[in-house]
């Protein structure tokens, strides 16, 4: 830092006319440090930060040389000017070779000459700051891009140790087809499905059958993140941005560039941000956050989401345009009680899967075991079956899997708002549907769910219709 603006000068000379000169001619310009031997140079030195120091060669104790050739290896920033007599071309010569001196000046000098000189040197010290902290600066921001880098790797790398689709169902398998199709194409898709139904293994899936496999999927959840950070996250921002953006910080679009991005529980990005979303999907074009560089984004778009987002654009929580943009190649991930023919298969994925971390080998799955967990309608799909799985290994005694205490349609810890206490239209709804899984869904007649309740058939048809009970959504 230059102090009242001006530069440091050390002039040395044992001449105090010499120096008086020197004084009167630049004390207004520079702050001038004055002294008559190498020595008492040496003291300033360590007291001031000096930038240019001006040296006579003939004085008493040091020489010029001597003393230039101590500054430069202990003051290496210091830059060095020596005065000599007319003829002394051995000296310059010895003083450039060995002191690395900037310039050299004959005596007696003049002051415009001298002005230039000192100028020049003081320029050439200010380019040569500004020139190191830029290396500097660039130097950090290199560390936090690799630091960056370093933590996104690893996120992408954990996540990507995945899962191959197991599925039998011919519905399912159609849909896996045509996904692999459109996998080989850098279209945008957007992949619908209930909580658990294993979007996110069908996006992966989409990327590693896709030409950029060996490029990165980084994965953005949308409700995952708090809704300040979102656009830092996706978009990045540059130092300064907000209050605590000390660095500049590179978004998941620019790491994913050449790659796939997953934007997962899309439904839930804040509607400001879907207008920044639908600029990357028109025109691949983005700015960081407080930032007004335009940047380029390549990256392949897969979007998934368990909400209904034409209902969300009813209620005006969802964009139509982007909703447009992103759904350009839908995919539906059906839900397990439209397949359960792939119960059987999963479960037995799962026990394998698990066996290890429960450190117990189930090798069977009785008739009876199945038959009750195929009754289930598993509102959390294929997570929650897995889940029911991991906990029945581990209460089964023996080899066999075993159900001791779950009973599918009454157990409410398997269900959704298990806690809440439950209104006598629920209670109700829950009762019905009991009645009418036990009876297998048969209300009329013998056997029935009517019976069963010790009510009139048709009371209860009509009770049922009011209340929307049916077989498939039985697992309300
Ligand atoms: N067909 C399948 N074969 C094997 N495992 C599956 C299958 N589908 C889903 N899974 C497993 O079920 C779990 C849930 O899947 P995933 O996370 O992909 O679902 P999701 O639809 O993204 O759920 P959410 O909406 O809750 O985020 C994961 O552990 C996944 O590996
Ligand atoms: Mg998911």
């Amino acid at each position: 830092m230059l102090k009242n603006g001006k530069y440091n000068i050390l002039i040395i000379d044992d001449d105090t006319q010499s120096l008086t000169t020197f004084k009167t001619g630049f004390q207004e310009e520079f702050n001038l440090f004055i002294g008559l031997s190498a020595s008492e140079g040496f003291t300033l030195l360590k007291q001031n930060e000096i930038h240019l120091v001006v040296t006579d060669q003939r004085m008493a104790g040091l020489s010029g040389i001597e003393f230039l050739k101590k500054v430069k290896k202990y003051f290496p920033k210091t830059l060095r000017i020596l005065l000599t007599g007319y003829s002394d071309l051995e000296v310059v010569v010895k003083a450039i070779n060995e002191c690395n001196i900037h310039r050299y000046m004959t005596k007696p000098w003049k002051k415009l000459q001298m002005k230039n000189v000192l100028d020049h040197a003081l320029e050439f010290y200010q380019l040569r700051e500004d020139k190191d902290s830029l290396l500097e600066q660039l130097k950090k921001v290199n560390q936090q891009l690799e630091k960056e880098n370093t933590y996104l790797t690893e996120e992408i790398n954990q996540d990507q140790d995945f899962q191959k689709i197991i599925t039998s169902s011919e519905k399912f398998k159609a849909t896996l087809k045509i996904l692999e199709q459109v996998a080989t194409t850098n279209t945008t898709v957007l992949i619908q499905g209930e909580s658990g139904t294993g979007k996110e293994l069908l996006a992966r899936e989409i990327h590693s059958l896709s030409k950029k496999s060996e490029k990165p999927l980084v994965k953005v959840n949308c409700a995952a993140l708090p809704k300040n950070l979102i656009e830092s996250e996706l978009f990045g921002h540059e130092k300064g941005a907000f209050t605590g953006a000390s660095q500049q910080r590179i978004g998941r679009f620019e790491v994913a560039d050449e790659g796939t991005i997953f934007l997962d529980e899309i439904g839930e990005l804040p509607i400001d941000l879907q207008a920044k979303l639908l600029r990357i999907l028109q025109d691949g074009e983005f700015e960081r956050l407080g930032g007004n560089t335009t940047i380029k984004s390549n990256a392949r778009i897969i979007a998934a989401t368990n909400i209904d987002l034409e209902k969300a654009i009813k209620e005006d929580t969802f964009r139509e345009d982007l909703y447009f943009r992103l759904n350009v190649f839908p995919i539906t991930s059906p839900p397990l009680r439209e397949r359960k023919e792939d119960i059987p298969i999963l479960i037995e994925h799962f026990l394998k899967k698990h066996q290890a971390n429960i450190g117990r080998k189930i090798s069977t799955v009785p008739a009876k075991t199945l038959k009750i967990m195929m009754s289930y309608n598993y509102p959390g799909n294929i997570r929650e079956l897995e889940n029911l799985t991991e906990r029945f290994m581990i209460t089964s005694l023996g080899e066999q899997l075993e159900i001791m205490d779950w009973n599918p349609t009454f157990n409410l810890k398997y269900q959704k708002g298990n806690d809440e206490f439950l209104t006598m239209k629920k209670m109700e709804i829950r009762h019905i549907t009991e009645a009418c899984i036990r009876s297998d869904w048969k209300i009329f007649g013998e056997g029935g769910a009517a019976e069963k309740l010790e009510i009139n058939a048709k009371t209860l048809s009509s009770r049922m219709s009011k209340l929307n009970i049916k077989k498939e959504n039985s697992f309300l």
